[in-house]
């Protein structure tokens, strides 16, 4: 088992790259199912999520082929069954994707329900549903948790109007809708970046989608998608995690290969905060020298605060000046880190969505667990503020979302090893993203 050791109490200097956006990256591989001929996509995360959603392809018979570090070369046009190895799809949300995309290529589907459950309850995927049913697929649960998606008599554009705003239905909607017959109208549509990103991906291989970013998104079916040539978006939530970083350790940080824009939600809370914040073409330098103060958010769809820094900037808010209040308006239950941060002296009560988060003047280090992805990153975080020695486990979770966290932070002056330990304390994989 791999624990990540973090003497912390350094402030961090120096210059981290930004790679391609995971929650981009998870979205146009399944993408690349539906195009005829080789895709070669650039900017690629080296991430544990990446790696699973290529190897279901490989199974299903794509070519695969790496290029070079971040670019690779993906041909589905071997591929003749719309069915995905279902151990492989249970153990990564976003294999979802797969069904949208079957969807439009083969007409049909046969999957693996996405396994797993983090953030309290069951996730649920009624609107993607919803909206393949509104298009003509029959949707069936079979023995096993395999949904089946049959279309006989066709898969037609339609006008659907999702009940919440959902990323990954609005993404899984538009993968079917690219190549169904007519035209697709999505209202209450999600907005992030990433969905931009996959409509543009879809588009530059022939795809006619528009209105992506807004909340209606409408997408003129066609008969065929051509290979050709993508580079990811950078990702936005990686980017704003070091800057959290940076607002928690104090320093002086320059953030290369993001997107300015896409960290407005971010960058405007760190302000607040007492970070200062410059933006220069595609980096963006972060400084933090005085105390941090005390705010209040809530988390939304974009452009909203994301949901997928909650953690992250919560916990640079243990530090602060005074007492802050964080609501969490995605997900039911995004706060299981707060106890691990108890450990190392953080003072949060929860109730429900809210949390409300007391200052203190310093974190200490303490042996944590990572429960999920942006928790992990969270703890990460604390740990590289706080005296002492930090030991986090199930560092699995980290490594589905964050290229060379290790590197990445050693690179600015941290002091983080990931280091081998026996095996029997090891966490158990879960799904996450
Ligand atoms: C995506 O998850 C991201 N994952 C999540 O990032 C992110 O937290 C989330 O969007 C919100 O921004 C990927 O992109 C792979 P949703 P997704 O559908 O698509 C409810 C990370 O850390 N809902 O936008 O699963 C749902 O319960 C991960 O990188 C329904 O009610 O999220 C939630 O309350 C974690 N019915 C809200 O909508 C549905 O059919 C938003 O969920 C679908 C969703």
């Amino acid at each position: 088992m791999i624990k990540y050791v973090i003497h912390g109490g350094k402030p961090l200097y120096g210059e981290i790259d930004i790679s391609g956006a995971k929650n981009a990256a998870v979205a146009i591989i399944p993408a690349a199912l539906m195009v005829d001929g080789p895709c070669r996509i650039e900017n690629i995360p080296q991430i544990s999520d990446v790696t699973m959603l290529l190897n279901i392809l490989k199974e299903m018979g794509a070519s695969v082929r790496t290029i070079n570090r971040s670019t690779m070369e993906i041909d589905c046009s071997g591929i003749r069954k719309a069915e995905a190895t279902f151990d492989m799809m249970r153990k990564i949300r976003a294999s979802y994707y797969l069904i949208g995309a079957m969807l439009g290529r083969f007409r049909s589907a046969v999957v693996a329900m996405p396994g797993g459950c983090n953030f309290g309850g069951v996730r649920p995927i009624d609107q993607h549903i919803k909206g393949f049913e509104a298009m003509g697929a029959k949707v069936t649960l079979l023995q096993g948790g395999l949904i089946n998606c049959a279309t006989p008599n066709g898969l037609h554009g339609a006008s659907i109007y999702l009940d919440v705003v959902s990323v990954g239905a609005t993404i899984n909607v538009m993968l079917a809708a690219a190549l169904a017959d007519g035209q697709t109208v999505i209202e209450n549509a999600a907005r992030e970046p990433h969905i931009v990103d996959l409509a543009n991906f879809l588009n530059s291989m022939g795809a006619d989608i528009r209105g992506a970013g807004t909340n209606v998104i409408k997408v003129r079916g066609v008969t065929q998608l051509h290979g050709g040539t993508y580079s990811i978006i950078p990702d936005q939530i990686e980017a704003g995690t070091y800057m959290a970083a940076v607002a928690g350790t104090g320093g002086d940080v320059l953030i290369r290969n993001v997107i300015p824009k896409h960290m407005d939600c971010i960058s405007g809370k760190l302000r607040e905060m007492g970070v200062t914040i410059i933006e220069n073409g595609d980096s963006i330098r972060v400084i933090r020298s005085g105390p941090i103060r005390r705010t209040n958010f809530k988390t939304l769809p974009y452009p909203g605060f994301p949901t997928d820094m909650q953690p992250q900037v919560s916990t640079v808010l243990c530090l602060a000046q005074g007492t802050s209040m964080v609501t969490e308006g995605v997900w039911d239950n995004r706060y299981k880190y707060v106890d691990e941060l108890a450990k190392m002296g953080a003072r949060i009560k929860v109730d429900g969505r809210v949390a409300v988060i007391e200052g203190v003047e310093g974190l200490t280090g303490a042996p944590i667990r990572a429960m999920d992805l942006r928790a992990g990153a969270a703890l990460v975080i604390a740990g590289l503020c706080a005296s002492g020695v930090t030991e986090i486990d199930g560092v699995n979770y980290i490594e589905r979302g964050y290229e060379s966290i290790i590197e990445k932070l050693q690179g600015v002056g941290a002091d983080i090893q990931a280091v081998s330990f026996p095996d029997e304390e090891a966490a158990s994989p879960r799904e996450v993203g």
